[in-house]
């Protein structure tokens, strides 16, 4: 794969050794990206979390994750997909956010994140919510750039 940035430098990907191809991208396991803890003013009427707070974290913390192992930040996201939620979250739950690249085109490039309730006392796991992200590398006019290229 190789990555273009704006202006005319070319970052050639998977050419040097040790350096991740698309393949190897798509291919990795879910990653731990960030951890949050749920405080009061995460909670809807119900004390659990508010489905709107998890989407926001979701939606950094994977695109932290795209960004990170792309090498590329300036995008912007387009979609939130298959967005399931699970389980309920709790106050002082820790939610550790995993996310996982699934496929890289031209422009844009598609992740699944889940968020678990972790408990470090029992050492228990517990999915409250997975979705898939789609985000688009954008130039500084705003407009989708091809960046991705295999
Ligand atoms: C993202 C945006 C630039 C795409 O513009 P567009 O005119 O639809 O762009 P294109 O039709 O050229 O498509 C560009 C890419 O986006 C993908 N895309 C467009 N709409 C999509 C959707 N609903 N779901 C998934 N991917 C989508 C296309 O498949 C294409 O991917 P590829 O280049 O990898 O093949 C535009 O929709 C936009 O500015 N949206 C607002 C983004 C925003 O403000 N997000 C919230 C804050 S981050």
């Amino acid at each position: 794969m190789a990555i273009q940035g704006e202006g005319s430098e070319r970052r050639q990907r998977g050419d040097r050794a040790g350096e991740p191809t698309v393949h190897d991208l798509v291919q990795e396991d879910f990653s731990l990206v960030t951890q949050h803890m749920v405080m009061s003013e995460h909670l809807n009427p119900n004390h659990h979390i508010f489905g709107g707070q998890l989407l926001a974290w979701l939606d950094t913390d994977v695109y932290l994750h795209c960004t990170n192992r792309l090498r590329y930040k300036s995008m912007v996201t387009v979609s939130m997909n298959n967005v399931y939620f699970k389980a309920p979250g709790y106050l002082g739950d820790i939610i550790q956010i995993y996310a996982r690249i699934k496929d890289v085109r031209r422009s844009s490039v598609t992740a699944e994140g889940k968020a678990v309730a972790y408990d470090p006392e029992k050492q228990t796991s517990r999915e409250i919510i997975a979705c898939e992200v789609t985000y688009v590398a954008v130039g500084a006019n705003g407009r989708p750039v091809r960046i991705f290229e295999r």
